[in-house]
């Protein structure tokens, strides 16, 4: 037995082996101290300046997960109505809630102006609709700017979204008239500017900038009179995925080095009391969690093909941003890489590919493989594409383990179709 386990994957203390066969695959499971660590060394990294963090909601929009950061202090970054009612129902303060998006429905901004979130508005043509969602209630909304603030990260072009061309915010030139016709409307309480810059950055350098050019608002405004109360750098610092090669990724102490000097000095000069939000998502929870998938044939034809339960239903990441994700065979962890094998996934489409080329022990059916670093993006991306319900996921805590989220059945799949009664 203790042989045995020696030669499994621990995770969060646990065998991976056995929690695959007491709740089956495929199946994500998270550790939830390192999702407390993660976040603490965030609150740690900025504690000179007293950041809020914003927990990126779309990452990871579990409740339990959301119940562990709301015990940690951390406030949300909502993108819909679905995440907000998540996040409350979990527990996070409304005061700490931002409810972002590029295009909100009236029903959307109704909902946010009635639960006393903030909203961060993308366009001119929101920001009259929120003033008049707010005025019918009668209630005020405190809001911020979604600046675009034209700044280029080295990441996948489907992640960078603080480009000229992107389609968040309001153009750099254009947010000081922006800000002056929101100080004029009713019910609006001009609070904040914001951006986002992209995400799965490495290089730190990137948010200078960006800190730089939102500083530089700040002071026009407060030279127009205008003072705000926080700004909102957004997230974007990315993770080491490649653990093969030792990937140096940056660290929220990085990102503290890159951001507070600029932001500091300039909240200094101008001698005003300005709070910095950040809303980390993948740096949070990225690391937090493993797929654990079975494999259900090895085939060797133009390359070694090992055919697993887990596709891009479940993991789009590697299909829509060439992502690069770890891989292990988690019951074979001390056995030595015996060739080269391509792992796939079984949705009915060539490009069903989830890591190429990757050297791993000999590979058989049976095996199951762990796929490292899927916390974010991984299931709040997932479908049920090909007619495979949603896997289940489990919180690892101390040696015990807990379902966070029951395995979809069939039932699940036609939960809301209707057959009209002429079909019938
Ligand atoms: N704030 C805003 C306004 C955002 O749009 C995002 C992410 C975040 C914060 C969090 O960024 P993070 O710290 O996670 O980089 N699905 C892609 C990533 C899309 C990110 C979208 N926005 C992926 O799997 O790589």
């Amino acid at each position: 037995m203790i042989k045995e386990a020696s030669k499994h994957l621990l995770f969060g203390g646990m065998d991976v082996v056995e929690l695959a066969e007491r709740y089956g695959t495929p199946l994500y499971v998270t550790d939830e101290s390192k999702l407390r660590a993660n976040l603490r060394s965030y609150k740690e990294a900025f504690e000179t300046t007293d950041a809020d963090i914003y927990y990126a909601v779309k990452a990871n929009g579990n409740l339990a997960l959301l119940k562990i950061l709301a015990s940690e202090g951390a406030g949300a970054d909502v993108f819909s109505a679905g995440e907000l009612h998540l996040t409350k129902l979990a527990g996070i303060p409304v005061e700490r809630i931002l409810f972002n998006g590029n295009s909100k429905s009236t029903e959307e901004l109704r909902e946010a102006v009635e639960s006393g979130v903030k909203v961060s508005v993308d366009s001119l043509d929101e920001l009259r609709a929120l003033s008049a969602v707010a005025e019918e209630q009668g209630k005020d909304v405190e809001i911020a700017i979604r600046v675009n603030p034209d700044v280029s990260p080295e990441v996948h072009p489907k992640i960078a979204t603080g480009l000229k061309q992107s389609k968040f915010g309001i153009p750099f030139y254009d947010v000081t008239s922006a800000c002056e016709e929101a100080k004029k409307l009713p019910y609006i309480l001009l609070a904040g500017l914001h951006c986002h810059i992209g995400s799965q950055i490495l290089d730190v350098s990137v948010f200078s900038e960006a800190t730089k050019k939102m500083m530089d608002l700040v002071e026009i405004l407060s030279e127009k009179g205008i003072a705000l109360k926080f700004v909102d750098l957004g997230g974007g610092l990315g993770i080491g995925y490649r653990r093969e090669e030792k990937e140096i990724a940056p660290t929220p102490k990085d990102l503290a080095a890159a951001i507070l000097p600029v932001f500091d000095k300039k909240r200094h000069e101008l001698g005003i009391n300005l709070k910095l939000v950040l809303e980390p998502g993948r740096s949070i929870v990225g690391s937090t969690t493993v797929l654990l998938s079975r494999v259900n044939a090895v085939k060797r034809a133009y390359k070694n093909f090992v055919a697993i339960d887990a596709g891009f239903n479940l993991l789009i990441r590697p299909v829509m941003y060439d992502a690069y994700h770890e891989v292990v065979v988690a019951n074979k962890i001390n056995e030595r890489a015996s060739g080269l094998y391509t792992i796939v996934g079984p949705v009915c489409e060539s490009g069903d590919i989830i890591a190429k080329d990757r050297k791993l022990p000999k590979v058989e059916r049976g095996d199951l493989v762990s796929i490292l670093d899927v916390g974010a993006y991984g299931f709040s991306m997932s479908s049920q594409y090909n007619g495979r319900p949603r896997c289940a996921e489990v919180l690892v805590c101390d040696g015990k383990a807990d379902l966070i989220r029951s395995r979809e059945s069939i039932e699940d799949l036609i939960r809301n179709q209707r057959i009209p009664a002429r079909l019938k």
